[in-house]
């Protein structure tokens, strides 16, 4: 879909926004990193986002054992997750292509039947995509898009500014799972409730001990409900803003990647080459008392709207 400020490119396996592309003068820039082979680059990721402790979960009594891909914990929904796999074609129009998908009960473990659709719009200055399920017994849902955004800026992200309107976040044990606590960014390499270098940023939340494994992989407590701005990048000469209603967002700043991967113009795909902005709700909610409600019931409909506006 292409209008004068952008163009995007949806895949259908995953629901995937392979990728955004911002008008740059006569020419364009991609704003995301794109590599087919990631399983989960630009994808969408569910019926979880992010780690389920213990690859299990408790609903009205029962506990449902899933499917564990980061053992002993699942991550974003299962070894085969929304992520992996093929999304049906409802509408495709100029401006908005609308993808369902139906997971059966059971799958990757998770109870009930869910239906699940996102829908891609293309605005002037924005893409939209607008999740909506509904299930036909409890169940638990969490959707997300996870692009790596690199403003057009290689080989690394040091110099991106970032902007998170987030005065907390949620600390992990080192296998990425929440403590449980809520802890105040104000002081830290968290802190980017002004705009602030990522490179910078990165340095004191090591040499705070606050990383893990090296990664800034965190979920940031976004103040407020209904869409609202949570992220801002500004780098390469363009500004994405990242709107959510979602209570919460993950950023992840892609330590993790080794340079095996190739993108676009066949470049390696080295550490910090994007950052991952994943507006979502608290990872593993469903086993941390008092974190967000995530059940979703037969004759509810759960959605989540998530937009990037870039220029
Ligand atoms: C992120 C997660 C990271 C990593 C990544 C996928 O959402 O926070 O820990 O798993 O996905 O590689």
């Amino acid at each position: 879909m292409r209008n004068d400020n952008l163009w995007v490119t949806i895949d259908t396996l995953g629901a995937t926004l392979r990728r955004l592309r911002v008008r740059d003068g006569d020419g364009w820039c991609d704003l995301a990193l794109c590599c087919p082979e990631d399983g989960y680059m630009g994808r969408t990721v569910g019926r979880f986002a992010n780690r389920l402790s213990g690859g299990r979960f408790e609903i009205d009594g029962t506990t449902y054992q899933l499917s564990v891909n980061e053992p002993p914990n699942t991550l974003h929904g299962g070894e085969h997750g929304f992520s992996s796999q093929e999304w049906e074609v409802v509408s495709a129009a100029a401006d908005e292509v609308a993808l369902r998908l139906l997971s059966p009960d059971g799958d990757q473990g998770f109870p009930g039947r869910l239906d699940a659709a996102a829908v891609f719009s293309l605005g002037a200055n924005a893409l939209t995509v607008s999740y909506a399920a509904t299930c036909d017994a409890p169940t638990i849902v969490n959707l997300t898009l996870h692009p790596y955004f690199n403003m057009g800026l290689t080989p690394d992200i040091d110099d991106l500014i970032m902007f998170v309107q987030a005065p907390e976040y949620t600390p992990t044990f080192s296998d990425g799972i929440p403590t449980g606590d809520v802890s105040p960014v104000d002081g830290t390499g968290l802190d980017f409730t002004t705009p602030r270098r990522l490179g910078e940023a990165r340095a004191a939340m090591i040499a705070q001990h606050r990383d893990r494994h090296g990664r800034m992989d965190h979920n940031f407590v976004v103040p407020g409900d209904g869409v609202r701005e949570m992220v801002r990048l500004i780098g390469g000469g363009h500004t994405l803003s990242v709107f959510s209603d979602a209570p919460h967002v993950m950023i992840y700043d892609g330590a993790a990647f080794d340079g095996t991967l190739t993108g676009l113009g066949g470049k390696p795909i080295g550490p910090h080459a994007g950052v991952a902005v994943e507006p979502q709700s608290m990872p593993d909610a469903p086993n941390q008392p008092g974190f967000d409600d995530t059940v979703l019931r037969p004759g509810q409909i759960w959605s989540r709207t998530i937009s990037y506006m870039a220029s």
